[in-house]
């Protein structure tokens, strides 16, 4: 553990994408730092599960309040459920993310707006709802999980890398808009993640092992990693960061391997 085990005591946090891989990691993190969380995605039977599973890890309450981020109102509701069942809401992580592999010649423009849809339309209306709800009355913390796929250009990811330059386009503009009410917003970018949906889905078979050869620390990332920047970019160890994206990749990009398959 790097941080204080109370350093996020007293607060609450709601984390879409939080039933899987990088964003479970961040909520447990949340959670083992002192945090109650709930989680959100759109499978019920395995939010809870997972809550369970985070509640039995940490101690500490954790909700599974299922929704789908492209749809305002049931964003709506699992965040007045949290506010309901948890009483405040000081942190936001945006993770809910969708994406496949895909030429631009053989996607479709329903292929293309689903992605954009769940990444940076979920990010906003998630952000939009918790602003009305407590951040605008009481600040808090935004956290929107990026990729570095649109830092260069990526091929066969042309929605996601459209999608996630958009969510870095939301985190600097919220963080200019609403810097001044005590919210504070940035952005987390992860390279390449090991045991995670993302490089399943992304990097298949040897692919993943050839991807970390060429990243200069010489391998993936840990789920585990890219919770502790999460940690301390929600907690007030980053009073001072505001409307940026960290990237945590090991130098992948840099070296142009943002899984350029
Ligand atoms: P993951 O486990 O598949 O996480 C995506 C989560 O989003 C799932 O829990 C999913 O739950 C939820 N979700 C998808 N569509 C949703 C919707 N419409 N409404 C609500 N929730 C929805 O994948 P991951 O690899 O850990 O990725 C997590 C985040 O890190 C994503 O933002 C991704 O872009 C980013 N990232 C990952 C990598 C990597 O190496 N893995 C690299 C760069 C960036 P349901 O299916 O239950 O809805
Ligand atoms: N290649 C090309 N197009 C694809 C595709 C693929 N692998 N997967 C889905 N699509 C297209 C579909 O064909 C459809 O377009 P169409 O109506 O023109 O045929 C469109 O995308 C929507 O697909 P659908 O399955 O209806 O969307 P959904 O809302 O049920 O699911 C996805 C969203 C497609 C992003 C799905 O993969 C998902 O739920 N992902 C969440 C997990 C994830 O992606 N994790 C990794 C994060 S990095």
């Amino acid at each position: 553990m790097h941080f204080r085990p109370d350093l996020l005591a007293g607060k609450t946090a709601f984390v879409t994408g939080g039933g899987s891989g990088i964003c479970k990691g961040i909520a447990h993190a949340l959670l083992a730092h002192g945090a109650t969380v709930a989680i959100a995605g759109r499978k019920a039977d395995r939010l809870e599960v997972a809550a369970r599973e985070l509640e039995a890890g940490s101690g500490q309450r954790c909700l599974a309040t299922p929704c789908d981020v492209r749809e305002p109102d049931t964003v709506e509701a699992a965040l007045d459920r949290t506010l309901t069942e948890l009483g405040r809401l000081d942190i936001v992580v945006n993770g809910a993310a969708g994406n496949f592999l895909a030429p631009a010649s053989q996607l479709s423009s329903n292929g293309f707006r689903t992605v954009l849809a769940i990444d940076a339309l979920g990010t906003f209306n998630v952000c939009r709802a918790a602003f009305d709800r407590w951040l605008r009355d009481h600040g808090g913390a935004i956290l929107n999980v990026s990729a570095t796929l649109h830092y260069g250009a990526t091929p066969l990811q042309i929605h996601a890398s459209a999608a996630k330059a958009a969510v870095d386009a939301i985190t600097r503009s919220l963080a200019l808009e609403w810097g001044r009410l005590g919210i504070r917003v940035n952005g987390l970018a992860p390279g390449p993640i090991a045991d995670t949906e993302g490089m399943a889905r992304l990097a298949p078979g040897d692919v993943a092992e050839k991807l970390a050869a060429r990243i200069p620390l010489g391998r993936c990332g840990r789920i585990d990693e890219v919770a502790t920047l999460a940690l301390f970019l929600v907690s007030d160890a980053s009073s001072l960061v505001h409307g940026t994206t960290v990237v945590a990749d090991g130098g992948a990009w840099l070296a142009g391997t943002s899984l350029d398959l």
